[in-house]
């Protein structure tokens, strides 16, 4: 006689770490005021994806790091420098350079290629784990990045870089919440060879002193972590001043709005009317301004309002020189809130 079994039902692994992931939302969001994230709901959010990877880990044990990243949360490596055939190419390069022209810029750019999107010749940007790999030196020994969740964007740059040109290197993850660095731990542990630290870190209350006893190189840099603190405290760039060794710090935070300063003088006067103004109109589909949408996005949860501010002063009291910035490159979860690269290193 045939026995009934029990279909077993898969979850959905990425479509629940998307939830675990994103933001405030709801479908009945006021288009007011919100918050950004409070701890306790971006605990719950990394204690969830902290089961899956143990559940993924469970069932898959001999997947290697990568897997387990792709299926957690996109592998996002890409190309290395897609723009190179444009460069190397005649028959190519014309068609390459008016692509980028358009938005003045040229092949030889390396942060934006030539490329086509819905039947369009559009220029696209690298991803950032990309551009951070290419930033790793012979002579460095420590990368961090702040704000780093359960540090996927570390395992990623691992990755890319490889254990062997890792060996020197130490991979810091500093994370404000428990579970996002608990979660790292246990992942990183699957990978006997990465030397990787896990730390406590808060915007509001930095202490990275402990990097100016490393020797050689440090990269550090921020995902979307930034934006999470209205007013993050100036003095994260003051230890990384007092480190006496090269320091390349780099920003993807969605910042780009800052630079405008009709809607920095309208958020430090929390103008509510102007920005729930541009806030309906975006919510009825209004896309004229890419700043104007993230400046309402930001004020309405929040979010950062003086890093640009910040690296301004840096730049000008000629602390820090910056090497590259692209303001909105990239909208990867939410068109509202895209991402800026800024990159620069402490003057020594
Ligand atoms: C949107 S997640 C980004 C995580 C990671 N950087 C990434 O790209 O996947 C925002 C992160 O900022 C962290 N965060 C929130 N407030 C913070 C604070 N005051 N200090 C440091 N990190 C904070 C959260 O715990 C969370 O890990």
């Amino acid at each position: 006689m045939a026995t009934k079994t029990k279909k077993k039902i898969e979850k959905p692994v990425v479509q629940e770490t998307a939830t675990a992931i994103e933001a405030e939302s709801s479908p009945t969001e006021a288009l007011t005021m919100g918050r950004a994230r409070s701890k306790e709901s971006q605990e719950k959010g990394w204690a969830s994806v902290f089961s899956l990877a143990k559940r993924l880990v469970a069932a898959r044990p001999d997947d290697h790091l990568s897997s387990l990243l792709a299926d957690l949360r996109e592998l996002n490596i890409g190309r290395k420098d897609p723009g190179r055939y444009y460069r190397a190419k005649e028959m190519v390069r014309g068609v390459g350079s008016s692509i980028l022209k358009r938005d003045g810029m040229t092949v030889e750019d390396g942060f934006y290629y030539p490329d086509v999107v819905n039947s369009q010749y559009r220029p696209n940007a690298i991803s950032p784990i990309r551009y951070l790999s290419q930033l790793i030196r012979p002579d460095t020994t420590g990368i961090m990045e702040v704000g780093s969740g359960w540090s996927s964007n570390l395992f990623q740059l691992y990755i890319a870089h490889g254990a062997t040109r890792s060996k020197k290197i130490i991979y810091y993850g500093g994370e404000y919440t428990g579970e996002g660095q608990r979660c790292a731990k246990f992942i990183a542990a699957r990978e006997e060879k990465m030397n990787y630290r896990s730390f406590f870190f808060d915007y509001r209350a930095p202490d990275i002193s402990f990097l100016a006893r490393q020797r050689g190189h440090i990269l550090l840099f921020t995902s979307h972590s930034i934006e999470q603190v209205d007013m993050i405290n100036p003095e994260l760039f003051e230890q990384l001043r007092e480190i006496p060794n090269p320091v390349t710090v780099v920003h993807f935070e969605p910042v780009g709005w800052q630079r405008v300063p009709e809607l920095m003088q309208r958020r430090e006067a929390n103008d509510k009317d102007f920005f729930e103004a541009i806030g309906t109109r975006a919510v009825a589909g209004n896309i004229d301004s890419v700043s104007e949408n993230a400046a309402w996005w930001s004020w309405r949860l929040q979010y950062n309002m003086n890093l640009l501010p910040i690296l301004e002063r840096l730049q000008r009291g000629n602390v820090i020189r910056n090497v590259r910035t692209a303001y909105d490159f990239v909208a990867n979860a939410n068109v509202l809130n895209p991402s800026s690269l800024i990159h620069y290193e402490f003057v020594r």
